[in-house]
């Protein structure tokens, strides 16, 4: 309330049409954020940002498909023009895939781990000095998923994006080639957020003498469409998981929280 739409810190959130995006995106704007609401589809990201604020200065949209270069690249090209910066990245966007449907898994791996990496690349220009990034993870990517050998990869302190990615690509040619199960991978969503969370900690080691913080948080099961009606919290109180990870004190980097607290990986 009446500082200019300028003086207001900025943030950017992907999959803000509904669930978690669309509700961090409510919490953020409500607590004095200029808003980027970005979707893939435009339609009901547009409607979402119109409800939000109805005179479109608080909250404005982009389109994003996360998965999609030449969507992050035009997103990245129009961004001077919506927003002078990014103090705020929430990578939101993601898809669920448990069950043993290979495309799927493979969209979800698209989705979950490399969108999320592509669009944090594409605007880290934009992010300035005392910046965030946060990761929404899950529960689910808890390295205890893994099997002894994989944990001891994706947890190494010294992973490098290089080997991160290497690893990444050895899980889809295991589902590929019908192997994943049988050599101690478990699902492609625990897989993908597991993977998020070792670029988190190299990003938050990457990014620290720029004064930029990367963390993980957990929402916890929400009763979003992924999290069906049987989840045992509400969307307001998990997007609230998110805006906590938001707010974390400035000398917190490479952790992974919940409710603002601290979790194991
Ligand atoms: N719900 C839970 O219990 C829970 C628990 C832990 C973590 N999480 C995480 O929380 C995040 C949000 O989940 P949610 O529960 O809100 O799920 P949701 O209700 O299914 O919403 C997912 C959002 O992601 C968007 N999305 C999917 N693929 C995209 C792409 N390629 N580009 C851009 N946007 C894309 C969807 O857009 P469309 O409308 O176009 O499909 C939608 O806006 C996810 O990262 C999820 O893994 C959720």
């Amino acid at each position: 309330m009446g500082s200019a739409a300028s003086d207001r810190p900025i943030a950017l959130v992907t999959g803000a049409n509904r669930g978690l995006g669309l509700e961090t995106s409510n919490q953020l704007h409500a607590q004095g954020f200029r808003v980027v609401l970005t979707s893939r589809k435009e339609i009901s990201g547009i409607a979402a940002a119109r409800k939000l604020d109805p005179d479109g200065k608080g909250v404005v949209y982009h389109q994003l498909d996360v998965t999609d270069r030449q969507s992050i690249s035009a997103l990245a090209g129009d961004l001077p023009s919506l927003a002078s910066r990014v103090d705020v990245l929430v990578n939101n966007a993601g898809i669920g895939s448990w069950g043993a449907d290979q495309r799927q898994s493979i969209r979800t791996i698209e989705t979950n781990y490399f969108g999320s990496r592509d669009v944090t690349d594409a605007l880290l220009p934009f992010i300035p000095g005392g910046g965030r990034v946060v990761m929404v993870s899950s529960g689910l990517g808890e390295l205890s998923y893994l099997s002894r050998d994989l944990r001891s990869k994706f947890a190494d302190p010294s992973l490098t994006r290089d080997s991160l990615d290497a690893l990444v690509a050895s899980y889809v040619s295991a589902l590929e080639s019908g192997e994943a199960k049988g050599s101690g991978w478990p699902s492609a969503y625990s897989v993908s957020k597991v993977a998020l969370n070792s670029l988190t900690r190299i990003l938050a080691r990457e990014l620290a003498s720029r004064g930029i913080r990367v963390n993980s948080v957990c929402p916890g099961w929400v009763r979003t469409d992924m999290g069906g009606r049987g989840a045992s919290r509400s969307v307001p109180v998990g997007a609230r998981s998110i805006v906590l990870g938001v707010m974390l004190p400035d000398d917190v980097t490479g952790g992974f929280f919940r409710d603002g607290k601290k979790i194991l990986w």
